[in-house]
């Protein structure tokens, strides 16, 4: 896929790490139908890539996202049910399909605004590190609308149940250290610090096995919605997937090294991966 040509998506390339920066500055980054259907067509790309270790989502300039683009998503799509159609389609397929599942680690690096439909994909990441000074909000209720279009679902699974409803009833906006304080994200550094604290976990992730990444994220996030029973059984399951699958048989290394080698000890970091 040629990058260059997309107009809504940035997709540059350092290390392994990914940055894909999503590029309206001019409308603070709010999500327009281009931007949807590009992001799809990145994302689709970049889960295979090998060049792609860790995805990082970000926005140009001062803002993250400024949500949904009022404009062109919504009242230009008000009388045009196909492009409406096509247009849902695709905002629900990235932010939340492909992202949620993407067989890597994602990190949202918020770097300003982040507001309204933003928080379905800042929920879909895996990991979120926001500027002190970033700025939350749930405004629907500011313009007369509820967050919807799976606002109000990740809000209830990822918040308080006091927090969620606070912020969706209040619309309060809210800086990136109160982020932090509520586990909205992970945490927060100061602006001039965000790109180098991203970097360090994107890095720190990049040297680990990816298919232990992928597997730990794919079941942490299926098990949510299980009993105890169902949990257990997909875990085990899971876990002989991993064997299975994983090219460089992570397990079978990591056992060698600390119960024969005695060369490692996993509880204070990783094995070595290149050993035999
Ligand atoms: N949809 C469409 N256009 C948007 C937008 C959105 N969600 N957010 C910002 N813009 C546009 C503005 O209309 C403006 O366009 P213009 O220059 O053609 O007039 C431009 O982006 C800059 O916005 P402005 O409000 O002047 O910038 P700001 O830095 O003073 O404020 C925000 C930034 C994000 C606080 C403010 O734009 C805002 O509240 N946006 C809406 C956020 C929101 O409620 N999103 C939820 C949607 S689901």
């Amino acid at each position: 896929m040629d990058f260059s040509t997309l107009q809504t998506v940035r997709v540059e390339r350092e290390n392994g790490t990914t940055f894909v920066t999503l590029n309206r500055p001019e409308k603070r980054n709010a999500m327009s139908p281009q931007l949807h259907f590009e992001m799809v067509d990145v994302l689709k790309e970049l889960a295979e890539d090998e060049d792609t270790r860790v995805v990082v989502l970000t926005g140009a300039g001062d803002s993250w996202c400024a949500g949904q683009d009022i404009q062109l998503f919504f009242r230009d799509l008000d009388d045009k049910p196909k492009q409406r159609y096509l247009a849902r389609l695709a905002n629900h397929e990235w932010r939340w399909s492909l992202l949620s599942t993407f067989p890597k680690p994602t990190i949202a690096m918020v770097n300003g605004y982040c507001f309204g439909g933003a928080f379905v994909q800042l929920f879909a990441c895996d990991f979120a590190i926001a500027a002190d000074d970033a700025q939350f909000g749930l405004s629907e209720v500011n313009w007369g609308i509820l967050p919807g279009g799976l606002v109000g679902k990740v809000i209830m699974d990822g918040l308080s149940y006091r927090d969620a409803v606070w912020y969706a009833m209040t619309g309060e906006p809210f800086d990136g250290k109160k982020a932090a304080e509520i586990r909205l994200i992970n945490k927060s550094v100061p602006r001039d610090r965000l790109r180098a604290e991203t970097m360090a976990l994107a890095e720190s992730l990049a040297k680990k096995n990816p298919q232990t990444l992928r597997t730990i994220k794919e079941s942490l996030r299926m098990v949510r919605g299980m009993s105890i029973d169902q949990a257990a059984d997909y875990l085990l399951a899971k876990e002989r997937e991993m064997r299975f699958l994983d090219p460089e048989s992570g397990r079978a290394k990591a056992m060698k090294q600390f119960l024969d080698d005695k060369t490692y000890r996993p509880g204070m970091g990783e094995y070595k991966r290149d050993q035999t």
